[in-house]
């Protein structure tokens, strides 16, 4: 489908790759992107140049999609959505056995997973009234293998591939087409601790909207997404073993 005149929602917007998101789409001559965030205040107020910019083409969205009485107004509020784009999500960088309780497992679940999945259930009308268009999941390489330094992150971003999937075909007859998108580190607030070569989240986004546009379903943008795709397809055990031993000590 085509960027220019779609009607888009973007989750998690005010920063990072969400943010970059909004400005792609903005650039590609997209009818209008709801950026749902949620603050919308401090936004307004730290960013009134680029929202000059970008003119009436974004609307702000008060969103915290843990929050099913917000969702529910987003809903409401975004006429005309075609194309979903669920990036909200936190890393805890926390292990699986080394935290004291599942508190923070939970919250990567809570806001990954289950947020995600009431932002799907909550948007898949909306999207079917509107001829079906695009959802897009950002997951991450921490989908594919688990990186035992943000353990708990990894299996969240896991269950979030296998409700791409279950997604995609429970959708198929909406036409409604599912996007996953699996990041390496991407130079963002998320990623300030990691040591190692980043992806630009500018990169990530225009890698994105040519993602929606070209129909693609599994999608490696940055160049360490594309050699941990490539060598986990050639040997999955040797990559295990590989973040396993060597993450925990790229690490700041
Ligand atoms: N950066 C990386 O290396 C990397 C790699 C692979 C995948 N990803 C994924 O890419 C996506 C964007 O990450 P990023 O790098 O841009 O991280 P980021 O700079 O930390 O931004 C995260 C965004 O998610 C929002 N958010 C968190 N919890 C939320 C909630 N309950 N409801 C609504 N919004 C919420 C944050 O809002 P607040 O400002 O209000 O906290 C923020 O806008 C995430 O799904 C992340 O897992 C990132």
């Amino acid at each position: 489908m085509k960027i220019e005149n779609a009607v888009a929602l973007v989750t998690g917007s005010n920063r990072g790759i969400g943010k970059s998101i909004v400005e792609a789409l903005s650039k590609r001559g997209v009818k209008k992107v709801f950026a749902a965030m949620r603050v919308t205040e401090t936004f307004r107020n730290n960013n009134s140049t680029c929202l000059e910019k970008l003119g009436r083409t974004v609307e702000l969205v008060s969103l915290d999609i843990t929050k099913k009485d917000q969702i529910e107004l987003a809903v409401q509020k975004a006429e005309g959505v075609n194309v979903l784009i669920n990036n909200a999500g936190i890393a805890n960088y926390s292990g699986l056995i080394a935290e004291d309780n599942l508190d923070s497992a939970r919250q990567e679940m809570e806001v990954n997973y289950f947020g995600t999945l009431e932002m799907i259930r909550a948007f898949a009308p909306v999207l079917k009234k509107n001829g079906g268009g695009s959802i897009v999941n950002i997951l991450s390489v921490a989908s594919l293998v688990n990186f035992p330094i943000l353990g708990s992150y990894s299996a969240s971003k896991a269950a979030l591939s296998s409700l791409t999937q279950g997604v995609r075909a429970e959708l198929a007859s909406q036409e409604t087409k599912v996007i996953g998108i699996y990041p390496g580190p991407i130079d963002t607030d998320m990623a300030k601790g990691i040591e190692m070569e980043k992806g630009a989240p500018e990169e990530t986004a225009e890698g994105i909207l040519d993602a929606i546009e070209g129909e693609k379903e599994d999608v490696f943008i940055d160049q360490m997404a594309v050699q941990l795709y490539d060598d986990y397809r050639n040997d999955p055990k040797a990559v295990e073993k590989q973040c396993g031993e060597m993450l925990p000590q790229s690490v700041g």
